[in-house]
C-alpha cells in the first residue's frame, strides 16, 4: 500500500512507519509518539492515518487527529459488516477528554441514592471526570446540587457524606448556605467591586427517580420545570425519567425499578485498570461471555431464554433462572427471572429476586475506571442477614470474574497487535448500538 504523508517539517530520520495490511482505509502505525506533531491529516478521500504508540506512552492528538480517531468507527455500516471502534477509543487521553466533555458532562448521571439525602441538611459528595460535586437537602427540604469548589481559591468545601447546616471552606473559612449562596467571605475588608451574590456556588441540575439521585452538568440542557417553580428555583428537575430513560421508561417502571420501597443495603467500589467502556462492553455482550467467564452463574441461568430488547437509550437483557432438579424455580438469590438494563452511557440496573442492583461506571483516565455497586433490597427481606450476606458474596464473585477479564482486555487493547475487531451480530447488537450512540454524542459540536 502506498501512502502519501504531508509533513510540516522533516521527520526525524530514526522514525519509521508501517502500513497495516488488508485495511479498508490507508492506515499507518506511527512508531514514535514524539513525531505525531509533524504529521498533518491527508484530506483526500479514503485516506486517513492515526497516531498510535507502539509503547504504552499516551499520545495526545490534535483536534483533527481526534476526529479521525472518532471516524474510524462508522455507524452507517450495518452491524453484520461493521468493525468495532479502534483501540485508540480505549487508550487515547485526548479521546477520553472528548468523552468527558461531550458525554459525561451532558448526560444525566445517577450518582447517589435518596437515602443519602433523606433529611434536611444531609449531603454527599462525589467526582465525575474533573468535576467535584456536592448534593444536599437544604433546611426547607429542597434538593440541591452544586460544584464543590470554593469561589475564593478553589478548595473543595465538603468531603464524604454527612450532615451540615452550611459549607465552611476548610482553607480560609468562606461560608456558603446549603442553597449555595455565599453567606460570609472572611477578611475581605478593603475589597472593591465585590458582591457576595455573585460568588455563590455554581449550581448543578439535580433530580430523583425511584431510589436514585441524578445530576446533569449540562448548563444548556432545558428540562421540564413547569410543575414546581419552587423546585425550579433551586435547580431540582421534575420528570427526569423520560429525559433519562427515553422510551424504556414504561418497561422499567412496570417491573418496579422506580419503586421507592427498596432500602439501600451496601455500596461497594471496585477500582479497575481498564477504560470505562471495556466494562460497559462486557456488560452489554450479555450471554456471550457468561458461559466462559461465569461458570457458576451459568449453572443458575437458563441461557436459552436469554433475550435483549433495545430502546433508544437503554438496552434490556432478560433471562430466566435455571429450574431445579425437581422442576422448581427457586433460585435463592435471583428468583425466577433476572433483568439487566444498561442505561446509556455508563449505568446499569439489575433486578432479580428481591434485589435491585446498580452499577455506575466512573471514568478516571483512559486506562482506569471505578465501578460503584449499590445494592437495594425489598424492605421485607432486610432482616435476613444470612441471605443478604450470601447474595452479596455471590455478586462479588461475579464481579471479580468480570474485573479479571476486563483488565486483561485493556492490556490487549494497548497491544500494537490489535486494532479493531468484529461483532458477533446475534449476540452483540446492543454493543454495536452503544458504540453508535457514543459516536453520535461525540460528533455533537462543542458548546
Ligand atoms: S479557598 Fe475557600 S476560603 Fe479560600
Ligand atoms: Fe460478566
Amino acid at each position: 500500500m502506498s501512502i502519501t504523508l504531508k509533513v510540516r517539517s522533516p521527520l526525524p530520520t530514526t522514525t519509521n512507519y508501517e502500513p497495516i495490511p488488508n485495511c479498508n482505509r490507508a492506515q499507518i502505525i506511527v512508531k514514535s509518539p514524539s513525531i505525531c506533531k509533524y504529521l498533518k491529516p491527508i484530506a483526500r478521500s479514503g485516506a486517513t492515518f492515526f497516531c498510535r504508540s507502539s509503547t504504552t506512552t499516551p499520545v495526545f492528538l490534535s483536534d483533527a487527529g481526534r476526529n479521525m480517531v472518532l471516524e474510524e468507527f462508522d455507524p452507517e455500516i450495518p452491524l453484520q459488516e461493521a468493525m468495532t471502534p479502534p483501540s485508540s477509543w480505549y487508550t487515547q487521553p485526548s479521546f477520553f477528554h472528548l468523552e468527558l466533555e461531550r458525554v459525561f458532562y451532558r448526560e444525566w448521571q445517577a450518582v447517589g441514592y435518596t437515602e443519602q439525602i433523606e433529611n434536611s441538611m444531609d449531603f454527599f459528595t462525589g467526582r465525575l471526570g474533573n468535576v467535584e460535586f456536592v448534593v444536599c437537602r437544604d433546611a426547607d427540604g429542597n434538593l440541591q446540587a452544586h460544584h464543590n469548589v470554593c469561589r475564593h481559591r478553589a478548595s473543595p468545601l465538603a468531603s464524604g457524606t454527612g450532615k451540615k447546616s452550611c459549607f465552611v471552606c476548610p482553607y480560609h473559612g468562606w461560608t456558603y448556605g446549603l442553597d449555595g449562596s455565599l453567606q460570609k467571605a472572611t477578611r475581605t475588608t478593603g475589597i472593591r467591586n465585590f458582591q457576595e451574590n455573585d460568588f455563590g456556588l455554581v449550581p448543578i441540575k439535580v433530580a430523583t427517580w425511584g431510589p436514585l439521585v441524578l445530576i446533569n452538568l449540562d448548563k444548556h440542557k432545558s428540562s421540564d420545570r413547569r410543575n414546581d417553580h419552587r423546585k425550579a428555583a433551586h435547580g431540582e428537575v421534575d420528570d427526569v425519567g423520560m429525559e433519562w430513560l427515553g422510551n424504556s421508561l414504561l418497561v422499567l417502571g412496570n417491573i418496579g425499578i422506580d419503586s421507592t420501597s427498596f432500602r439501600h443495603v451496601r455500596r461497594r467500589e471496585y477500582p479497575m485498570e481498564c477504560n470505562w467502556k471495556v466494562y460497559c462492553d462486557n456488560y452489554l455482550d450479555g450471554d456471550y461471555h457468561v458461559p466462559f467467564v461465569h461458570k457458576g452463574l451459568t449453572a443458575s441461568l437458563n441461557l436459552a431464554s436469554y433475550s435483549v430488547t433495545n430502546f433508544d437509550k437503554v438496552s434490556v437483557q432478560a433471562c430466566e433462572t435455571a429450574t431445579t432438579t425437581t422442576g422448581g424455580n427457586d433460585n435463592y438469590r435471583m428468583g425466577s427471572k433476572a433483568l439487566y438494563a444498561f442505561v446509556y452511557p455508563n449505568f446499569t440496573i439489575a433486578r432479580y429476586g428481591p434485589w435491585l442492583e446498580t452499577n455506575l461506571v466512573l471514568p478516571v483516565s483512559p486506562g482506569k475506571c471505578v465501578v460503584v455497586f449499590d445494592y437495594f433490597l425489598e424492605a421485607s427481606r432486610l432482616k435476613e442477614k444470612g441471605f443478604v450476606d450470601r447474595s452479596l458474596e455471590e455478586s462479588h464473585k461475579i464481579q471479580v470474574e468480570d474485573i479479571e477479564v476486563c483488565e486483561a482486555v485493556q492490556k490487549g487493547l494497548e497491544s500494537p497487535a490489535y486494532r479493531r475487531g468484529r461483532y458477533a451480530p446475534a449476540a452483540e447488537e446492543a454493543l454495536y448500538r452503544f458504540h453508535s450512540s457514543l459516536h453520535n454524542s461525540l460528533s455533537q459540536p462543542s458548546i
